[in-house]
Formats: C-alpha cells, sequence, structure tokens
C-alpha cells in the first residue's frame, strides 16, 4: 500500500513531474528503426513522457525528434517534407535540423541579413538527441549536462542476427505494467495452461532481491518437494528495464507514453548464435511475450476494446486458465483493469508482494537522490551487463552466495 502522495510521485511522467524527470536522466527507446528506415522518408509520431513529438531521418541517416507543433503557428511537423537535411512545416515552409535549428525561413521577406539570422535564433523547434542501437531508436530527453553513456545491455551487443524486438501498447500507467513484470507468483495463475513448465505449476516460496549499481536483481525459489529449489533470477535495471532468464534470454522496457499509457518492448536474443526458427516464429507469430498487432499500430488485435477475445470455453475447461491466448494479452488484461492508474491506496499486500514492495521502494529513492543531487543508479554502461538464470540446487544452499558466484551485479563480458 502507498499513500496518495507516493502514488503520484511513482505514476506521473510529464514534463517537470519528479518521475517523469528521472525518465529523463536515461536514454529510452522511441521507435523500431524499421518504422523510419528511410533517410529523407515520412516523418513518424512519437508520444513519449506525455510530449508529442515528431520522428524522422534525415537525408545523411541522422534523427530527428522535434517536438510535433511548430514553433511559428502550432501546424504539426508531422504533415512536414522531409528534405535536404532538415523537416520543412507545410504550413508557412519554416525548416528545422535534425538539432531544432531553424535554417530555411521563407516566409519571412523584406528583411535584412542579420534579421533574418536573429529570428532564426529564436525561432528553434524542441529537438532531441537520438542513436540508433539494437534495431531501435533511442532518444534522450533529460538536460544535456547529465545525458550518461548508451547502456551496455547485453541483448544491444550481440549481433542482429541474434535478437528480434516487438511492441505493444499497454492502456495503464507504466509502473503497474513493470510491477507485473516482477511478480513471480502471478505466474502460476494467470499464466497457467500456456506451458507446463514448473513455473507455471508451482508458487515460489523463496525470494531473495539484491541492488547493484544499476537497480536490483531478484531470485526467486520454487520448492520442488525432492529436496530441491528451482531458482529463477531477473534484473531490474533503470529506468525500466527487465532482463529475464528465459531459455532463449529475453528482455522488457516499460517506457511511459503518457500517465495512462505505456509501450512495452520485447526482445528475443541468443548469446552463442542466431535466433533460431522456432525462436522467429514465435516472435513473428505474437506468442508467449508478444502480440499481433492491428496493421499499421503497436495495438494488439486482442484488446481491452474486445475483452482480449476472450474464450470463456477454453477458460471453463481449464485449457486456458484465463480463457486469453498470449502471456503479453493476459499481463494487459489483469494490468489494465486495475485502471489507467491503479490506486495503490486500497491494496492489500501480501509477503508474495515483496519485489513489488522493493520495486517501489528502488525507485522512491532514486527520486530522493535526484531531489538531493545524489548520484543515480545506471549512469556507468557497464553496469547494464547483468545475466538471468534458472537452476536446481539443493534445499537448504545460500542464495546470496549462488548469486554472488553468478557474479551478479558485476560486469559481464559478452561471450564469457
Ligand atoms: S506553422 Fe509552421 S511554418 Fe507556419
Ligand atoms: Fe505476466
Amino acid at each position: 500500500m502507498l499513500s496518495i502522495e507516493d502514488n503520484e510521485r511513482l505514476t506521473r511522467v510529464g514534463p517537470g513531474t519528479p518521475m517523469g524527470d528521472l525518465f529523463r536522466r536515461y536514454w529510452q527507446p522511441v521507435a523500431l528503426s524499421e518504422t523510419v528506415s528511410k533517410p529523407d522518408g515520412p516523418p513518424i509520431r512519437v508520444r513519449m513522457l506525455g510530449e508529442d513529438l515528431v520522428l524522422f531521418r534525415a537525408t545523411d541517416g541522422r534523427f530527428g525528434l522535434v517536438a510535433e507543433r511548430c514553433p511559428h503557428r502550432t501546424a504539426s511537423m508531422y504533415w512536414a517534407r522531409n528534405e535536404e537535411n532538415g523537416l520543412r512545416c507545410v504550413y508557412h515552409g519554416l525548416k528545422f535540423d535534425v538539432d531544432g535549428n531553424c535554417v530555411d525561413a521563407p516566409c519571412v521577406t523584406k528583411t535584412s541579413e542579420a534579421q533574418l539570422e536573429s529570428l532564426q535564433r529564436q525561432l528553434k523547434i524542441k529537438a532531441y538527441p537520438c542513436i540508433e542501437r539494437a534495431e531501435l531508436v533511442w532518444a534522450y530527453m533529460g538536460p544535456p549536462e547529465f545525458k550518461p553513456a548508451f547502456p551496455e545491455l547485453d541483448w544491444t551487443l550481440v549481433p542482429t542476427s541474434h535478437r528480434l524486438s516487438t511492441r505493444h501498447i499497454q492502456e495503464c500507467n507504466w509502473l503497474q505494467a513493470l510491477e507485473g513484470g516482477f511478480d513471480a507468483a502471478h505466474l502460476t495463475f494467470l499464466h497457467k495452461g500456456e506451458t507446463s513448465h514448473v513455473s507455471r505449476t508451482i508458487v515460489p516460496t523463496l525470494y531473495e532481491v539484491q541492488q547493484n549499481d544499476a537497480g536490483f536483481y531478484t531470485a526467486t525459489g520454487r520448492d520442488m518437494g525432492d529436496g530441491q529449489i528451482y531458482w529463477n533470477t531477473n534484473a531490474l535495471l533503470m529506468p525500466a528495464h527487465k532482463i529475464i532468464s528465459a531459455v532463449a534470454p529475453a528482455a522488457h522496457m516499460w517506457m511511459p507514453i503518457d500517465d495512462e499509457n505505456t509501450m512495452l518492448y520485447s526482445t528475443e536474443f541468443r548469446f552463442d548464435g542466431p535466433l533460431t526458427e522456432k525462436d522467429l516464429e514465435r516472435v513473428r507469430g505474437g506468442k508467449w511475450i508478444h502480440t499481433v498487432n492491428l496493421p499499421g499500430t503497436d495495438i494488439s488485435i486482442r484488446n481491452k476494446s474486445n475483452d482480449y477475445l476472450v474464450d470463456r470455453g477454453a477458460q471453463a475447461t481449464g485449457q486456458s486458465y484465463t480463457g486469453m491466448q498470449g502471456l503479453g494479452i493476459q499481463d494487459c488484461a489483469v494490468q489494465e483493469s486495475m485502471g489507467p492508474i491503479a490506486d495503490r491506496t486500497q491494496e492489500f499486500l501480501l509477503p508474495c508482494d515483496i519485489e513489488i514492495v522493493k520495486i517501489r521502494r528502488l525507485y522512491l529513492q532514486a527520486l530522493d537522490d535526484m531531489a538531493s543531487g545524489k548520484p543515480l543508479m545506471g549512469m556507468t554502461a557497464a553496469d547494464y551487463r547483468m545475466r538471468m538464470e534458472r537452476w536446481f540446487a539443493p534445499k537448504g544452499d545460500d542464495i546470496a552466495v549462488m548469486m554472488a558466484e553468478r557474479k551478479y551485479g558485476k560486469m559481464v563480458k559478452a561471450g564469457e
């Protein structure tokens, strides 16, 4: 349970809010590269942290991410012409480069060169630096003096053939979506029926959460009843990354579109070789954590407006616990059902919510650190090199020791 004040602090992400400022201190994905692949191609709309923006790839291949509103008379830059390393508003022809400078103002006539230059200096459009990594376009929306190095997430460092990402919108606040990603107990219920894997049949009873320099990593243990514990580890790295210990490892990023909508990125990757045909079919087929989206959108075909195409018959027979198909959809259904922003003053937390409690503490601590000018977690690129695993160990083996042996929280070089 949280106070109203803390719930507000943690969930609001618009400009000038504490959590909005915290997110803006990190690099975050804003688009799949394939949606803006052509230099001088059509710009695309991006809504991120409550800001309406337009993304374009300039003639020289660089990206521009600018405010959607033209600074002249606020027409949308989505309709702009993408030409010769700049975006030209189609209303009166003002042109801006990727850094937001006005580089041409053909509607301004009968003025001196000096006056024109002065006007162009004042007529900047808001622009954020972008970088392309792992077939995604990432932006940094914070103060330039705090811009960190790009995080060395393992999955961004493998070759292109070794990874594939999808994304879909969750119609709810980012925090309840992320909390669902670290809720180990729900796997045994919400996702039951998808597989007969042990993580879908046994409720975890053992938890270990340890902090590292970029966030924390958590281990959940399931008692197999034969003297063995099945351990499963996951990491939460700032601002909203999850490293998942699946068989083909996977990663999530919950990126706030605004207070009430979240873009969930889901990546599968392999260290030792390209994704297999089976992996590719799973990702492209919208299975497991992925979704099949309405053409040209990030909205799943199975969504809130059509009750996620629930099959009550399949639910009644037990073929599926929910009657909904796909882990990603099942997560959407419950997380969106909590309301656009979950009211955490109404909760009754249980021992199985320990990771959720730690997540909230981590973010509240980060907000306090930022407010008092202390260094933030995740500012060193190498802190992001974390690999998660699953393993069996005899009951009684110390999880803290096992985690230390596995070098969690320390840099692990690719290929190690
Ligand atoms: S509104 Fe964009 S140039 Fe006038
Ligand atoms: Fe889930």
